[in-house]
């Protein structure tokens, strides 16, 4: 199956806006690189965009939203942010800032993490799709993992036309590089420098910016061994269940589990239902009470999701 080419119009745009509400991936043009896009509140969508990408492990993802009031009702902007925002957006720059409890975004854009990177894009296209849609849209670049960053449609379908529901034709984008990411940790640091520059940031700030290497280790999750990391023990590859602990099953054959990713073997359902499941049971285990997992299969989304068990099972510091 090939993804459909859509037409920047309004009837483009509303076909993407309901491939996006059915669950579906759907390509569009930023001013930056064109993005992969899901329902951000959509756990199997979000996981979608990490088996087309074939990312070997869940990145957070970035949060695109119409307007900063959309922005708000994610997030809490320090006001740091809230002035950056103000002078920028819409455009290049994705600001990392304090997730709302309860926003409402799957746990899988933001790998579990307490913040979530967000950015009002500065295109005509994005931006009709973004209202025709009416709410937040994960996107990374549009991309397999490893390779360059789609600027044109064809680029697009080129390395993921069979992998997506459609692709929204808007032409090349302007920017053409990814756009800076900011965080706020105490004060604003330079996590990636991007389609904003460097220089704007500091005149508006006033104070020359962090850079990442300057700054205290960031809550960057692919440089911790532990993450996410539940309360209780988690042990992987559990063919059989330990004596006492809570079974997380994996496919068909795990009767007595306490739960199970996808009785199926699906690997995006498992994806999908990975953090809450972990969650849940965690709610669930008894003090000192382990979490056991079934085998996961190595490949496509079974890596992110082996990845993020070896993670959760790391020695905790
Ligand atoms: O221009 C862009 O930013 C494009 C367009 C589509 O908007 N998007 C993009 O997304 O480049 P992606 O997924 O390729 O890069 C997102 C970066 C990753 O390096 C990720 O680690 C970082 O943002 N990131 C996302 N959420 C984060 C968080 N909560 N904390 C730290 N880093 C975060
Ligand atoms: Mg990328």
């Amino acid at each position: 199956m090939s993804a459909e080419i859509l037409q920047p119009d309004p009837q483009g745009l509303a076909r993407a806006a309901d491939l996006l509400a059915a669950g579906a991936l759907v390509a569009f043009p930023t001013e930056t690189v064109y993005g992969l896009g899901a329902d951000a509140t959509d756990d199997r969508a979000v996981a979608r965009i990490f088996e087309a990408k074939g990312r070997p492990r869940f990145n957070p993802l970035i949060v695109h939203v119409a307007d900063l009031e959309a922005a708000r009702a994610l997030a809490d902007l320090p006001e740091a942010a809230e002035r950056l925002a103000a002078a920028f957006w819409p455009g290049a720059l994705t600001l990392v800032v304090t997730l709302k409890p309860g926003a409402g975004l799957s746990p899988l854009v933001t790998a579990g993490l307490s913040t979530v990177a967000l950015r009002v894009p500065d295109h005509p296209v994005a931006r009709g799709l973004l209202a025709a849609f009416g709410g937040p849209v994960a996107a990374p670049s549009a991309n397999p993992s490893g390779s360059v960053s789609p600027t044109r449609a064809a680029h697009v379908i080129d390395g993921l036309g069979d992998r997506i529901a459609a692709v929204v034709d808007g032409g090349p984008c302007p920017v053409g590089v990814e756009s800076t990411i900011l965080g706020f940790d105490h004060a604003p640091v330079l996590l990636r420098p991007g389609g904003l520059p460097t220089e704007a940031i500091e005149a508006c700030l006033g104070n020359p910016l962090a850079r990442r290497a300057e700054a205290a280790p960031v809550s960057a999750p692919g440089q911790l061994a532990s993450h996410y990391a539940p309360g209780a023990t988690v042990i992987p590859e559990a063919a059989v269940p330990p004596e006492g602990a809570l079974w997380l099953g994996f496919g068909p054959g795990c009767a007595g589990a306490a739960l199970n990713l996808s009785p199926t073997g699906d690997l995006v359902e498992a994806a999908a239902n990975l953090f809450h499941a972990l969650r849940d049971l965690d709610a669930r285990a008894a003090p000192g009470q382990p979490i056991a997992v079934a085998p996961i299969p190595d490949h496509g989304l079974g890596r992110a999701i082996n990845d993020r068990l070896r993670r959760a099972a790391a020695p905790r510091d």
